[in-house]
């Protein structure tokens, strides 16, 4: 079918020819537009000539732009180790050659059995036991386990604070509560009355020295029974004390009718962002690390914008981007009225179209999916032709689910959210939808070691083998094979 749309006549029939005429006295118009600005671009190069020669010339005269931009020392001589942990939901296989990571439920125990002094968590809410849930299940036990180590903490003289979102409800404060009564310090941070956001941000710093930051809520599920992503770094105090900064923010939220500062007063600050990134060694490989952070009015000065750090992630991606989160709508899911959020879908099109970069989506489905995001998801996939060139692809992820997992509330799903280019790693905590980026808290941690030629075992590497293993599973469905997606996803 011929395209209806309409270019202004110019003086051939009417037809496809119209748009090829319309394209050549548009290069016309172009080439005179160019020798035009081309007369304009000399004067002005001589005008600024003059003018640069003066200042070399007389250049107290030029008293205003004497402004040092002095760079930070943003190295670190830290020992740093990072590991990549994951969950995999019980009865979700692999073929037996496949990537498998640490455990998330193994680095938390390891964190908290090397506590010695402080243990500092970011979270939206906290059902850690069978009893939160009403239900009766094995696989809670880890959490269960999770939850009493915690309990302990302040008996070995370890300082736990944790920040919470409101639960809205005092049935759901069991754990809360528990910890509380175990000496915990706890803040409840009003985000939604603060940003009308959430407090969805899930990190761990320990000791100011280790530090947790991943998909995984405080919740027996994420250890068991929901597919997770996160890494843990260990010996790395410049990076604990940045994310430090960032829970102190929640912090400081969390006091009796608290207001968000503006500006955030200078401890707050950092001087590790994508401009001037943490220089560090993981595993002894040269890194440039930064973490960045939601909402806009939680960041203090010199802290990339989450939404900041995908974009120029997607955009410093020369080969590949790989990525998988659980939600992705360019939309903003809960505004009312509707609003459209094009950021990151602008920047994948462009990617494709612009660099030939290949793109591949890995989103979820299950029970609580909104119909709503597969038309858009549907809409990038149909860049993709045999003729087109452009390199993208959407698939779901369905995790299995028996009977029995089948009643197990909010479970049973790949709540990965993370990013993998050629060169940078990106995990955080946050669904790729709008309100994510404009109201709710979360955080990220970009991991690039695209210097070091030679990093055979990279965090990016092994983020890749995760997404490749996961894109090839028999878990991973064609997103064109998904004529009904409620056919396709567990219920
Ligand atoms: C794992 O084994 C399968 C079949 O045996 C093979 O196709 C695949 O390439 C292997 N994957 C890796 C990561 O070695
Ligand atoms: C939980 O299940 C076990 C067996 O699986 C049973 O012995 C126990 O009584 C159950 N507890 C509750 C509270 O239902
Ligand atoms: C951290 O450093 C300590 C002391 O040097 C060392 O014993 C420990 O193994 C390190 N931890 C990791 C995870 O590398
Ligand atoms: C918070 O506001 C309430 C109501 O205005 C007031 O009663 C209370 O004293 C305030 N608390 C603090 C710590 O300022
Ligand atoms: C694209 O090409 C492949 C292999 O040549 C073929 O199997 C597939 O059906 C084609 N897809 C479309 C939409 O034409
Ligand atoms: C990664 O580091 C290189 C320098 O090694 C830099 O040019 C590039 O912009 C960085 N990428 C991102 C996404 O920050
Ligand atoms: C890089 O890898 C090559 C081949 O594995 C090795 O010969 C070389 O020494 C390595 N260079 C560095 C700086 O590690
Ligand atoms: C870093 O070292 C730890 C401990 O040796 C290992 O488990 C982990 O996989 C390594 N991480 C990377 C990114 O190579």
């Amino acid at each position: 079918m011929k395209p209806k749309v309409v270019y202004k006549p110019i003086s051939s029939p009417e037809g496809i020819e119209d748009h090829v005429v319309y394209m050549g006295r548009l290069q016309n118009n172009a080439r005179r537009y160019y020798q035009c600005a081309l007369v304009i671009a000399i004067l002005v190069t001589v005008l600024f000539c003059l003018m640069a020669a003066q200042l070399l010339l007389f250049p107290l005269l030029c008293t205003s732009s004497t402004e040092k931009s002095v760079s930070p020392d943003n190295s670190c001589s830290d020992p740093c180790s990072l590991v990549l942990v994951e969950s995999i939901p019980e009865g979700l296989e692999y073929s037996s050659n496949a990537t498998i990571n640490p455990s998330v439920y193994q680095s938390w125990k390891r964190l908290l059995s090397q506590a010695q002094s402080s243990v500092d968590i970011a979270s939206f809410y906290w059902t850690l036991t069978n009893k939160d849930t009403h239900t009766n299940h094995s696989s809670a036990s880890q959490g269960e386990e999770i939850l009493q180590e915690m309990m302990k903490l302040k008996q070995r003289g370890v300082r736990l604070r944790v920040a919470v979102n409101p639960s809205g409800s005092k049935a759901k404060d069991a754990d809360i509560d528990a910890l509380r009564d175990s000496g915990a310090e706890v803040r409840v941070v009003n985000l939604p009355h603060l940003t009308s956001g959430v407090l969805h941000t899930k990190f761990w710093v320990v000791d100011g020295k280790h530090i947790y930051i991943g998909s995984a809520n405080m919740d027996w599920r994420s250890l068991t029974q929901v597919k997770e992503l996160g890494t843990a770094v260990y010996n790395c105090t410049c990076l604990a004390q940045d994310l430090g900064k960032i829970f102190d923010a929640y912090w400081v939220l969390g006091q009796d009718n608290a207001t968000i500062p503006s500006p955030w007063p200078d401890t707050f600050s950092t001087t590790y962002n994508k401009e001037t990134p943490l220089e560090v060694s993981l595993n002894s490989t040269a890194s440039l690390v930064y973490l960045s952070s939601s909402p806009p009015p939680l960041t203090a000065k010199g802290r990339t914008d989450d939404i900041d750090s995908i974009l120029s992630v997607i955009d410093d991606a020369k080969k590949f981007v790989y990525i998988s989160v659980m939600d992705y709508t360019p939309t903003e899911e809960f505004s009312k009225p509707r609003r459209y959020w094009p950021a990151i879908d602008n920047h994948l099109r462009k990617a494709v179209y612009e660099r030939h970069v290949t793109v591949r989506l890995l989103i979820s489905c299950w029970g609580n999916t909104k119909p709503n995001m597969f038309p858009f998801l549907q809409s990038l996939a149909a860049l993709q032709s045999n003729k087109s060139h452009y390199d993208i692809e959407v698939k779901i992820f369905v995790v299995p689910a028996s009977e029995e997992q089948k009643h197990i509330p909010f479970a049973r799903v790949n709540h990965n959210k993370y990013m993998v280019t050629d060169r940078v790693a990106y995990i955080g905590t946050s669904n790729w939808a709008g309100d994510y980026f404009i109201r709710t808290a979360g955080s990220a941690i970009v991991v690039n070691q695209t210097g070091t030629a030679n990093a055979t075992n990279s965090l990016q590497k092994q983020l890749e083998a995760v997404f490749l293993r996961d894109w090839t599973s028999d878990y991973s469905h064609s997103f064109h094979s998904l004529t009904s997606y409620k056919e396709k996803c567990i219920f």
